[in-house]
C-alpha cells in the first residue's frame, strides 16, 4: 500500500544523479507495495528549489524519465547534505495518473513536499479549512492536504522548527500514514512520522556508533485545529541527547529490504514518532508522553542478507519463493524442532503456554492467505489441543463485532505484519483483554510489536505479492504450535510422533514436487485460454482450494472458485459440463472414499478432471488422462504438498496470458488500508 523513500546525505558527497539512483533502487525495492505511478523530489542544482519527477507506472517508466531529465552535467556535481525523497503508489483517493501521484506540493513554489502511504481520514475537513484560507488543490488525493497544511502553519507560525510544524499538521490529521517531508525553507532537513502504517529509519555512520538508543523527545501538546484557531507550539522536556555523528546518511523507508544494501542499522518507529534529522543529527519526537513509553527508540542490527531480497536466476520473485520452499520451511523449524528427542521448542510463546492451555478457545484471524493458513490446519489445532478453534476472516471478524473475552487466545496471521485489518482486530482483542498472539515473517512489524508472544515464521523475505513460501511457513509454525500443545497427552503420542516424522521428510518431498514444474506447465498451456477454473477436495485439502483459487485469481485474471467438495451437489454441480475446467484433490486420508464419490459425481457430468493425487494410486488415477501425483505424507501436512502444484500453475498461467507475475494489478503486498 503505497511504499516511501527517502535518503538524507549529510557531509557525505553525493551527486544528486547518485540521490537519485539510490531513490530509485530504493523504489524498486518497495514496488511490491503499490505500482501506479511513482514520482522522486530532489534539490534543483541551485539548491534553491525542489525539482520533481512523477510518472504514471511503474517504477521504471520513472527511471527513464530520470534519466531523461537529470541529463545535465550540473546534476554530477557532489553536494554535501541533501535531502531526496520518493514514493510509489498503490491508489486509493484519485485514479493512478501523474497529477495524483506523490510527493504531493504545498504550493507552486514547492515550498513543502510530501510522500505518505495510508489514510487521512478526515482530509476532507482539513481541506475545507485550507480552502477557506485561499488554498487550491491540484488531485484527488488525501495527501496534498498535508503538505498544504504544514504550509499553512509555516506561514501563521514563522518561528516554529520544521520539526514543530509537521508535529503540529499531525496534530490535526486523522487515520493511518507514514509520510516523509521535504522543504527548501529547511534545507538538509528531513522530517518523518508513522501512525498505524509502517516506517523505518536506516543509520550507515563510517565508524561504530556511540549508542544504541536514540533517547525520545516529549511534547505536551494535543489540541486539534478549530477554524480560526492559531495552533499553540508544543513544548520539549529537556532530557533530550542525541545521536551526533559527523558523516552520516539517513535512509526512511517503508520496509527493511529497501535500505539493507547499504546499512544492517535501523530503527523501527512507533506510532506517533516524529523523526526529525537537522544538521546530521537524528532526534525522536513524542507528541505526548504516556505511561508506557520507553525511554529511547533502540537501534536494531538487520540479519537479512541483501541476496534474499534479489531475484538470483529465476525470471520472477514469485517463482523464486515457490522454489525456496525445501529451505524456507526448514528454516521455520530450525532451532525449534527436535527430531531425536522428539521435542519442539517455541522460544517466542513457551512462557504463555500455561496461559493458552486454560483458555476458553483459540482464534484464527487472518486476510487472504494467511487466513487460508488457519483454515488449513484448523482441523489438526482441534485434534491436538481438544479446544474449541475458530478461523475468522479479520475484516469480517470486525464488522461483527465479535464478542471476545479475557479467557480467549488470538492468534493474528500476517506475513507483513502490518496488514490494516489483521492489525484493528488485534487491537480490539487486545483491548478486550484476549491474549495476543503474532504469526508474522516481518521481525519489527506493527502485528509483532503490539502481540503479547508469538512465532516468527522465518520463511525469509517475500517479495512476489502473491503469497507462496509464507503460507506453507505459516501452516508449519502452526503446526509445530499444535504439537508444543499435545506434548503431555499420553493418548497422541503416537499422532506427534507420526507428525514429527513427515515433518522430517517435508523438504525432501516439497523437492519431489518441485519436479512436477514441466508438467504442471504443460497443463497450464491447456487451461490458460478459458475462462473459469474449479477447484476441488475436502479434509484437510480444502484450504490448498481456496488458496489454489485465490493464486489463480489474483495473477492469471481468470475465475477461480474453491469448492468444498462435499457441497458439490449443493449448487456448484450445475456449473460442471463437458467443458468446464476441473481440478480435484483426491488423496488416501480418511475423507478418500467421499472425495470419490464427488469425482464420480463430477466424471458421471462429462466432466473431465486433472486430478492431484498420491504416487503410484492407480485406482485413483484411472478416473482421468490428467494427473499430477504427490509424495504420501501425513493426512495432516497433504496441505503443504498440494499447494505447490496450484502455485506452480497459476504461475505457469499468468505467464502465458502475459500478466506481470509479481506485480498483478490492482493489488499491491502489504495492505495497509482497511
Ligand atoms: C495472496 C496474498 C494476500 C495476503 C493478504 C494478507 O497471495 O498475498 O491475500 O495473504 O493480503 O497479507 P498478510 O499476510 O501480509 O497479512
Amino acid at each position: 500500500m503505497c511504499g516511501i523513500f527517502a535518503y538524507l546525505n549529510y557531509l557525505t558527497p553525493k551527486s544528486r544523479l547518485e540521490v537519485l539512483d539510490l531513490l530509485v533502487t530504493g523504489l524498486k525495492r518497495l514496488e511490491y507495495r503499490g505500482y501506479d505511478s511513482t514520482g522522486v523530489a530532489i534539490d534543483s542544482p541551485d539548491s534553491k528549489n525542489i525539482v520533481m519527477v512523477k510518472r504514471t507506472g511503474k517504477v521504471k517508466v520513472l527511471e527513464d524519465a530520470i534519466l531523461e531529465h537529470f541529463s545535465g552535467g550540473e546534476y554530477s556535481e557532489p553536494v554535501m547534505t541533501h535531502i531526496g525523497i520518493a514514493h510509489t503508489r498503490w491508489a486509493t483517493h484519485g485514479v493512478p495518473c501523474e497529477r495524483n501521484s506523490h510527493p504531493h506540493r504545498s504550493d507552486e513554489g514547492n515550498g513543502f513536499v510530501v510522500v505518505h502511504n495510508g489514510i487521512i481520514t478526515n482530509y476532507n475537513d482539513v481541506k475545507t479549512f485550507l480552502a477557506k484560507r485561499g488554498y487550491e488543490f491540484e488531485s484527488d488525493t488525501d495527501t496534498e492536504v498535508f503538505a498544504k497544511l504544514v504550509h499553512h502553519l509555516w506561514k501563521t507560525h514563522p518561528t516554529y522548527s520544521f520539526r514543530e510544524l509537521v508535529e503540529q499538521a499531525i496534530l490535526q490529521v486523522e487515520g493511518a500514514f507514514a509520510i516523509a517531508v521535504k522543504s527548501k525553507h529547511f534545507p538538509g532537513e528531513c522530517v518523518a512520522s508513522r501512525r498505524s502504517s509502517p516506517l523505518l529509519v536506516g543509520i550507515k555512520t563510517k565508524t561504530r556508533l556511540a549508542t544504541d538508543h536514540i533517547p525520545i523527545l516529549y511534547g505536551k501538546d494535543d489540541k486539534k485545529l478549530t477554524s480560526d484557531q492559531v495552533l499553540p507550539r508544543s513544548d520539549s522536556t529537556s532530557e533530550f541527547m542525541p545521536l551526533e555523528e559527523k558523516e552520516v546518511e539517513y535512509f526512511f523507508a517503508s520496509d527493511a529490504s529497501a535500505v539493507i544494501e547499504h546499512t544492517n542499522r535501523v530503527i523501527y518507529l512507533e506510532d506517533d514518532d516524529v523523526a526529525a534529522v537537522r544538521d546530521g543529527t537524528l532526534s525522536i519526537h513524542r507528541l505526548k508522553k504516556s505511561l508506557d513509553d520507553p525511554h529511547a527508540r533502540e537501534i536494531t542490527t538487520l540479519k537479512m542478507e541483501i541476496q534474499q531480497i534479489m531475484k538470483g536466476n529465476y525470471d520472477y520473485f514469485m517463482q523464486k519463493e515457490i522454489f525456496e520452499q525445501p529451505d524456507s520451511v526448514v528454516n521455520t523449524m530450525r532451532g525449534r524442532v527436535r527430531f531425536d528427542g522428539n521435542a519442539i521448542v517455541l522460544g517466542g510463546i513457551k512462557d504463555y503456554i500455561p496461559e493458552i492451555k486454560r483458555c476458553r478457545r483459540l482464534m484464527l484471524i487472518g486476510c487472504g492467505t494467511s487466513y487460508h493458513s488457519a483454515v488449513a490446519t484448523r482441523q489438526l489445532l482441534e485434534e491436538l489441543t481438544e479446544l474449541p478453534v475458530m478461523v475468522e476472516l479479520a475484516s469480517d471478524f470486525l464488522d461483527r463485532n465479535t464478542p471476545i473475552f479475557r479467557d480467549d487466545v488470538c492468534f493474528f496471521i500476517s506475513q507483513s505484519g502490518e496488514t490494516a485489518d489483521t492489525l484493528m482486530a488485534l487491537r480490539y482483542c487486545k483491548q478486550r483483554g484476549a491474549l495476543i498472539v503474532g504469526i508474522t515473517n516481518t521481525v519489527g512489524s506493527s502485528i509483532c510489536r503490539e502481540s503479547h508472544c508469538g512465532v516468527h515464521i522465518n520463511a525469509g523475505p517475500e517479495i512476489g505479492v502473491a503469497s507462496t513460501k509464507a503460507y506453507t511457513s505459516q501452516f508449519i509454525s502452526l503446526v509445530m504450535f499444535a504439537l508444543v500443545m499435545s506434548e503431555d497427552r499420553l493418548s497422541l503420542q503416537q499422532r506427534r510422533l507420526e507428525i514429527l516424522q513427515a515433518l522430517s521428510n517435508l523438504a525432501d518431498q516439497i523437492r519431489e514436487v518441485l519436479k512436477l514444474d514441466s508438467k504442471v506447465q504443460e497443463l497450464a498451456k491447456d487451461l490458460y485460454q478459458h475462462k473459469s477454473l474449479l477447484i476441488m477436495g475436502r479434509g484437510y485439502n480444502f484450504a490448498t482450494c481456496l488458496e489454489g483459487a485465490l493464486k489463480v485469481k489474483e495473477l492469471t485474471y481468470m475465475h477461480s472458485e474453491g469448492i468444498m467438495a462435499g457441497e458439490l451437489k449443493h449448487g456448484p454441480l450445475a456449473l460442471v459440463d463437458g467443458s468446464m475446467p476441473v481440478l480435484m484433490i483426491v488423496l488416501r486420508d480418511p475423507v478418500y472414499v467421499k472425495c470419490m464419490n464427488a469425482l464420480q459425481q463430477v466424471t458421471s457430468r462429462k466432466g473431465c478432471p486433472v486430478i492431484i493425487c498420491e504416487e503410484g494410486d492407480e485406482e485413483t488415477k484411472a478416473f482421468s488422462s490428467r494427473h499430477l501425483e504427490i509424495p504420501r505424507t501425513v493426512d495432516c501436512l497433504q496441505g503443504i504438498l498440494t499447494v505447490i502444484p496450484m502455485q506452480l500453475l497459476s504461475y505457469h498461467i499468468a505467464v502465458l496470458r502475459g500478466c506481470d507475475v509479481d506485480c498483478p494489478r490492482n493489488l499491491a503486498k502489504s495492505v495497509t488500508v482497511e
